[in-house]
């Protein structure tokens, strides 16, 4: 594996492949599968799990990790391309990032969206400008429209959960924050959930619709997969029947880079916190999942968090299984 970067560059028997290793390595470990191996990881957005939990699959596997992030006595490092670096950055990422991944045998990347030009996030432009830099296997750690280690996660979660694939219910839920937020996770998680072969909704209010391109590729996987994929504003509506929600905010397409537009438009919509009454037609044990971080009271209520519906423990934990899985295969261990 070169790169792992987008579920969409995988068939459905390679994603099983790699689901299964998850599994397999969880009930049997092989703490020499990597032996000798280095991860170099690149943060340039914040983390908490994905550092954590990259960090441990290497350990558990064996081999070894090393971290480089702005929050560290690294010099500063100027990303514009073309600049005169007569400013505060004293290194450019053209030399630093692959100097990071000379060090290792793969490297992962996190980079958020910038968040000012939709055009520009939507085609990875930061994240793409970094792994043509690298001549080892890359992953990608969150960029501006993908997050493949979550994804690949959650399709495990909902496997481990026994939720229907053809048949199953997902409702992807935006929720309120108040700040706008990328459109990694919603774009990628609606694409997996689609490519699982699920009947998926977007529930949002107006204003915050998704943009065409990834409506786009998640309708054409549900299509292929044995899914479907509709849109609605009406909670009841959405939640009918509902095997899952997952909630996550994001910024407003039609506000993109507007961060006061985005603002006032969101305003009106704090009551998008998930709480109990939400799943009062859902499915009875309909599952809540989310990413994390998440804001207790904010996104959901502290009851449906800390109840018997929420599995987003259990899914963090997967990001670990996942990653160890992605690692085993990509660093040469799997046969
Ligand atoms: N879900 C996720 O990627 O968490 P972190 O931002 O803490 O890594």
């Amino acid at each position: 594996m070169k790169a792992f970067n987008d579920l969409a560059d995988f068939s459905n028997e390679e994603i099983q492949k790699l689901l299964d290793l998850a599994n397999r390595l969880d009930k049997h470990p092989e703490p020499d599968a990597l032996k000798g191996k280095v991860l170099a990881l690149l943060f340039l957005s914040p983390s908490l799990r994905t550092l954590a939990s990259f960090q441990a699959a290497m350990t558990r596997l064996g081999g070894g990790s090393f971290v480089i992030s702005p929050d560290m006595s690294i010099h500063g490092i100027e990303t514009r391309p073309g600049i005169v670096m007569d400013g505060a950055a004293a290194e450019h990422i053209r030399e630093a990032v692959p100097v990071i991944a000379s060090y290792g045998d793969a490297i992962g990347i996190r980079a958020f969206a910038e968040r000012r030009n939709l055009d520009y996030d939507m085609a990875d432009t930061e994240f793409n400008s970094m792994t043509q830099l690298v001549t080892t296997p890359y992953i990608n750690m969150e960029s501006a429209i993908g997050h493949p280690c979550q994804n690949l996660a959650d399709w495990k979660t909902l496997d481990d959960y026994e939720v229907p694939a053809n048949g199953g219910k997902f409702v992807l839920s935006w929720a309120y924050h108040p700040r706008a937020l990328p459109l990694a996770v919603p774009a990628s998680t609606l694409y997996t959930a689609a490519r699982r072969g699920m009947d998926v909704t977007v529930l949002r209010p107006e204003g915050f619709e998704l943009p065409d391109a990834i409506m786009r590729k998640a309708r054409d996987a549900a299509a292929a997969n044995g899914g479907s994929l509709r849109e609605s504003t009406d909670r009841r509506d959405a939640m009918q029947g509902a095997h899952v929600i997952y909630a996550k905010s994001w910024s407003s397409t039609r506000f993109y880079g507007d961060k006061l537009g985005d603002q006032k438009l969101r305003e009106g919509f704090e009551d998008w916190c998930v709480d109990e009454p939400w799943f009062d037609n859902a499915d009875k044990n309909c599952h809540f999942m989310h990413c994390l971080p998440v804001r207790r009271g904010v996104v959901v209520s502290e009851r449906v968090l800390d109840g018997p519906r929420s599995i987003v423990i259990h899914e963090a934990r997967n990001r670990m299984l996942a990653q160890m899985a992605v690692l085993h295969q990509m660093l040469g261990a799997s046969s």
